[in-house]
């Protein structure tokens, strides 16, 4: 285990002004070669160092080659934005996520990402999105409706109670007919999937050839095949039905990825593309929400004061339970607890890219070749850009707050590459958190250490163990 800063373990009970959201302990100095492949495949948080929560940028040559971190908003959207074509995603995010997502937006480059892009934009529009809310509001009710018949009092794991909650949404609505495997069946495959594809490979770090198998991938291998045939039955049936009655097939994202069409080139996605992006959606869109949500609970687990405002908003919005269609902008308090829990714990802690040819940002020289890192987790908690940054305090995001520099936040990423599914995720989280805030109040277990570690997304080593009590 990590050493969790001292500060975290000792603030258990909220301090007033905010509860301290414990982290693993910054490095005093950078890791020798061998200690950081070791730290990396451990858990890549627990690598940086002081100077990284206090620079701007932290640059140098080691295992990784030319490598910088960079944490200043303006040189940030240098690189995601204004510059973007110079920074493509990079061999090295795909080595490691590769199998299955890679012909899928999240890994492609070049135009094989701008035609997907194009394509699959109107999928995730506001009026697709919001079509999808009452999918979301069900299996919030349904959720709120399996806790209540069990015993008051009970410990559940809400890591994996959320892993499901979020698995059901996205079988609700990339399939809605329903899923050729059972749930849960498909559920215990994604986790262990992204557990296996989730942990750095020291091959990849050294750069070593692609041939040479690697561990992560091979042991991922026999789960990736039970869902790449469990989708291509669920996309091949769905064919069939577009083929023979167009106008009963439902509307759901599968339908939209079958008949997207780049608007430029009137191209549609190959069927090696539609599967990688299920897939994908799957892989991004999962455990990255189950996440959020995971974060939120527990940090209001331990700030009465939030948690009570929370309370009396979801009560005041929610008379029956039930977050109904116009209610979601409504729930400012629950959406600022979400968007502070990103900002604590952001499910996609690092964002990297390489630097195709030379560039100047500011008096910065980046050579070609170079890794830029941009890493959500190391921002979020800067000491330049966030007052007391390891604070959870909600009240950041609330309106009327203070402004924050939109590329100080980015758990969603920024620029054209920005999370295709930011809204989907966002107006999921909030429905499940204020369902089920409205019903039930949740404490962390007794003696259980919180401790966050980066796989595929940011979890809680050891699951989030917590005592579920029915409020009334
Ligand atoms: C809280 C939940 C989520 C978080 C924190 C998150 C975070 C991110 C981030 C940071 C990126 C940009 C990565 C980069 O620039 O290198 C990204 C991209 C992406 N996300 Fe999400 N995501 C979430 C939910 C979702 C959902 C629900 C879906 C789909 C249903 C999704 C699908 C994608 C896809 C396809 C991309 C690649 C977009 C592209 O490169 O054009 N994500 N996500």
């Amino acid at each position: 285990m990590t050493l969790l800063e001292p500060a975290a373990r000792d603030t258990m009970k909220a301090a007033t002004g905010g509860y301290r959201a414990p982290r693993p302990a910054p490095l005093d100095e950078p890791l020798g070669p061998f200690a950081l492949l070791r730290a990396l495949r451990k858990n890549p948080v627990a690598t940086w160092t002081t100077r990284h929560f206090e620079d701007k940028v932290v640059g140098g040559t080691g295992l990784l080659g030319r490598v910088v971190v960079i944490s200043d908003p303006a040189m940030i959207k240098h690189v995601l934005v204004d510059n973007a074509a110079n920074y493509p995603k990079g061999d090295f995010q795909r080595r490691v996520l590769s199998s299955g997502l890679g012909n899928g937006l999240l890994l492609a480059d070049g135009e094989q990402w701008r035609g997907q892009r194009r394509a699959m934009a109107p999928l995730f529009s506001p009026r697709n999105v919001a079509s999808f809310k009452a999918a979301m509001a069900t299996v919030a009710a349904d959720l709120a409706a399996r806790w209540t018949r069990q015993r008051d009092g009970r410990t559940v794991d809400i890591s994996n109670e959320m892993a499901r909650a979020t698995l059901r949404v996205l079988a609700r609505t990339v399939f809605s007919d329903g899923l050729t495997r059972t749930t849960d069946e498909f559920a215990d495959a994604v986790t262990r999937y992204l557990g296996a594809i989730g942990q750095v490979d020291p091959l990849d770090v050294l750069d070593a050839p692609g041939w040479i198998p690697r561990i992560n991938q091979l042991r991922a291998r026999p789960m990736l095949g039970f869902f790449e045939d469990a989708v291509d039955a669920m996309i091949a049936r769905r064919r069939r039905q577009l083929e023979a009655e167009p106008g009963t097939a439902p509307r759901d994202l599968l339908t939209l990825l079958l008949e997207a069409a780049d608007p430029e080139t009137g191209a549609g996605l190959s069927e090696l593309e539609v599967r990688a992006n299920i897939v994908t959606f799957i892989a991004a869109g999962h455990e990255t929400t189950s996440n959020a949500l995971t974060w939120s609970l527990y940090l209001l687990s331990q700030d009465p004061n939030a948690r009570t405002r929370v309370e009396d908003e979801v009560d005041a919005l929610l008379p029956d339970g039930v977050v109904g269609p116009d209610t979601l902008d409504k729930l400012v308090q629950t959406r600022a607890v979400l968007d502070e829990a990103l900002r604590l714990y952001p499910p996609a802690a690092t964002i990297s890219r390489e630097a195709v040819d030379f560039d100047q940002i500011g008096d910065m020289r980046i050579k070609a070749g170079t890794r830029v890192f941009i890493s959500p987790w190391v921002l979020h908690r800067h000491k330049r850009l966030w007052d007391e940054p390891d604070l959870f305090r909600p009240e950041r995001f609330l309106p009327g707050a203070k402004p924050i520099d939109r590329f100080a936040y980015l758990p969603f990423g920024a620029g054209p590459r920005v999370c295709i599914g930011a809204s989907f995720a966002l107006q999921e989280a909030v429905t499940l958190l204020a369902t089920i805030v409205r019903g039930f109040r949740l404490d962390l277990a007794a003696g259980h250490e919180v401790e966050p570690v980066q796989r595929v997304s940011l979890r809680p080593r050891d699951g989030m163990p917590m005592v579920m009590r029915r409020r009334n």
